[in-house]
């Protein structure tokens, strides 16, 4: 794996889509800081010193269907769940569609952006830094966890090592073995969760992560008392 490190970049994401033409796939780009790092939804990722910072990317390929695209976030989870258990084997949580949990706090995020023929994975982890006070119920870092340091540069090759194995099983057909390791670590699993679709806001139990890598959800009871099972993707 060829690590590019930077000191400063605007957001590694964005260096990608700039610059992957001059870079190979899964060549990744890491900063130790960010001055515009991106999250999911149009928000702002803060960057500070210490966080595992980096993206690399995918090349499209010529057999594969949209729908394997469509399961890259959920690859992205469980390659950095992976990756930081060969550093410190804890109990981490996959949270559907795109974060990492751990003790109940958000410990990661994932973000899958796609500019011409290229799939951009960007990661942004709380390893060394030490969250500040307003986030600190919400977020976690290890270090905070654990009160050890440790190489920014080993969990980022682990974890993109590990999105290669995965991916590689993915082309041989083995999602559903896949499948079946996030489902063991989903986090939502038996929790309420709420959904917006423009004004709607449907509630109800999520289940398992189905085969399309949408979530099921157990709906509340309808008017006539039934009780649905629906899927939502992404
Ligand atoms: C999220 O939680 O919504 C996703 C956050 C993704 C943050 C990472 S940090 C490295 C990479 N570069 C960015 O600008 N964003 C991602």
């Amino acid at each position: 794996i060829n690590l590019y490190k930077f000191d400063e970049l605007d957001s590694t994401n964005e260096y990608l889509r700039r610059n992957h033409k001059s870079h190979e796939e899964f060549d990744v780009i890491s900063a130790r800081m960010q001055t515009h790092g991106k999250a999911r939804r149009q928000n702002d990722w803060v960057s500070m010193d210490g966080m595992a910072l980096f993206s690399f990317f995918l090349k499209e390929r010529d057999d594969w269907e949209i729908e394997n695209y469509l399961k890259l976030p959920l690859i992205a989870g469980l390659a950095t769940i992976n990756g930081l258990k060969k550093i410190e084997n804890l109990e981490y949580k996959f949270k559907w569609t795109n974060d990492v949990y751990l003790k109940n706090k958000k410990l990661c995020g994932i973000l899958l952006e796609k500019t011409e023929n290229v799939y951009i994975v960007g990661i942004g982890i709380n390893v060394n830094n030490i969250l500040p006070e307003n986030l600190q119920n919400k977020a976690i870092s290890l270090t905070q966890l654990t009160n050890k340091k440790y190489q920014i540069d080993e969990v980022i090759k682990n974890i993109v090592s590990e999105f290669q194995i995965l991916c590689k099983q993915l082309e041989n057909g083995l999602w559903e073995n896949i499948l079946d390791k996030i489902n063991k670590i989903n986090y939502l699993k038996g929790k309420r969760i709420e959904l917006k679709f423009g004004n709607e806001v449907v509630s109800g139990i999520a289940h398992n992560i189905n085969k399309d890598g949408e979530i099921e959800v157990l709906m509340e009871q309808n008017e006539a008392g039934e009780r649905e099972v629906r899927s939502f993707s992404v």
